[in-house]
């Protein structure tokens, strides 16, 4: 008999309940348990950013917290920015417009720290996005593309 915890919290916008060993790391769980693959895992000195989600509506680094501490919290993933089928999100809209991206590796975490960025510390010009997205590393594309669709999905979403 498993002698793990019980989490309940919820994911894209449905509530989810498993059992959860207590070193499960919330990219894992998110990974593995749930087969939202769209978070990616880059490193393992939580420098790189790939594993970017919102939780409570602000960007973490999903491999630096353990699920158990998201118990009964919100969690949004790349895979909940938009509605399935429907319209991208302004800024996936402007990642794929503006051509902020090559592999894509990096994209879904770059695009998740771009929205909180834009929601919660309103950043808009180049330094300000620059420095915002410090914590997110892109090995392809030298970043110009990034900064300009961080910017046009910034005007987008004050629309
Ligand atoms: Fe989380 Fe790199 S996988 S920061
Ligand atoms: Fe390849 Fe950023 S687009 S790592």
């Amino acid at each position: 008999m498993s002698s793990h915890p019980t989490i309940s919290l919820k994911v894209n916008g449905r509530t989810v309940t498993r059992e959860v060993a207590p070193d499960r790391l919330l990219v894992q769980f998110l990974r593995e348990e749930l087969a939202l693959t769209g978070t990616h895992i880059g490193c393992d000195t939580s420098q790189c950013g790939a594993c970017t989600v919102h939780l409570n509506g602000h960007a973490v680094k999903s491999c630096n917290i353990l699920a158990v501490q998201v118990a009964g919290a919100e969690v949004t993933t790349i895979e909940g920015l938009a509605p399935a089928g429907g319209e991208l999100h302004p800024m996936q809209a402007a990642f794929k417009e503006c051509h902020g991206l090559q592999c894509g590796f990096c994209t879904p975490g770059m695009v998740m720290s771009a929205v909180d960025l834009v929601q919660h510390h309103r950043c808009s010009s180049e330094t300000e996005i620059r420095e915002g997205l410090e914590g997110n590393l892109c090995r392809c594309t030298g970043y110009h593309n990034i900064v300009r669709a961080v910017q046009a999905g910034a005007q987008a979403m004050a629309k």
